[in-house]
């Protein structure tokens, strides 16, 4: 059946079948591999993307669900030349080692910002908590969403100066 919706601030249209989740719509419909798949259990929290501003499991979703809304994905944090603020603060605060959990990190931290720009950590640990990492332990990724909280206002370009 014929899916449309806006990825990234762009329409696109696919004839998916009725089954289809919404990660590999986006993985392997768009190429746009930045949304992991993890588990397919609902337990990892890798998988999550934007539905019209708020964080879902792409990995819970049909593609077809999502028909007519608005989906924000990993790729379409970057503003240009731009790094996100959060996508700088997981560089300055090491919120990575493998990078295999961060683009659902950054996606929840992005929904959580967008709604609370002044989290306390208790907040962040708990818009996380959905989430699993299996290398930071989890204090330099609250760090890193602290820091971008501290710079909402700063742009960074893609050589992760800030400017
Ligand atoms: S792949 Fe969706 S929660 Fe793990
Ligand atoms: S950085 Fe490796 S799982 Fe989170």
């Amino acid at each position: 059946m014929q899916v449309t919706m806006t990825v990234n601030g762009e329409s696109v249209s696919r004839d998916v079948e009725p089954r289809l989740l919404l990660v590999h719509f986006l993985r392997d419909h768009l190429a746009l591999t930045g949304t992991h798949w993890g588990c397919d259990t609902s337990n990892c929290g890798t998988c999550v993307v934007q539905i019209d501003g708020r964080p879902v499991k792409s990995c819970t979703v049909l593609a077809v669900m999502a028909g007519g809304h608005e989906v924000r994905t990993v790729e379409g944090l970057e503003q240009g030349t731009t790094l996100d603020p959060l996508q700088q603060g997981f560089m300055e605060c090491h919120g990575l080692q493998c990078g295999f959990c961060t683009p659902g990190m950054l996606m929840t931290a992005r929904a959580l910002l967008d709604e609370n720009p002044d989290p306390s950590e208790d907040e962040i640990r708990e818009a996380i908590s959905g989430q699993i990492c299996r290398c930071t332990g989890y204090t330099t990724i609250v760090r890193s969403v602290q820091w971008a909280a501290r710079h909402a206002g700063d742009a960074a370009d893609t050589e992760g100066a800030v400017r």
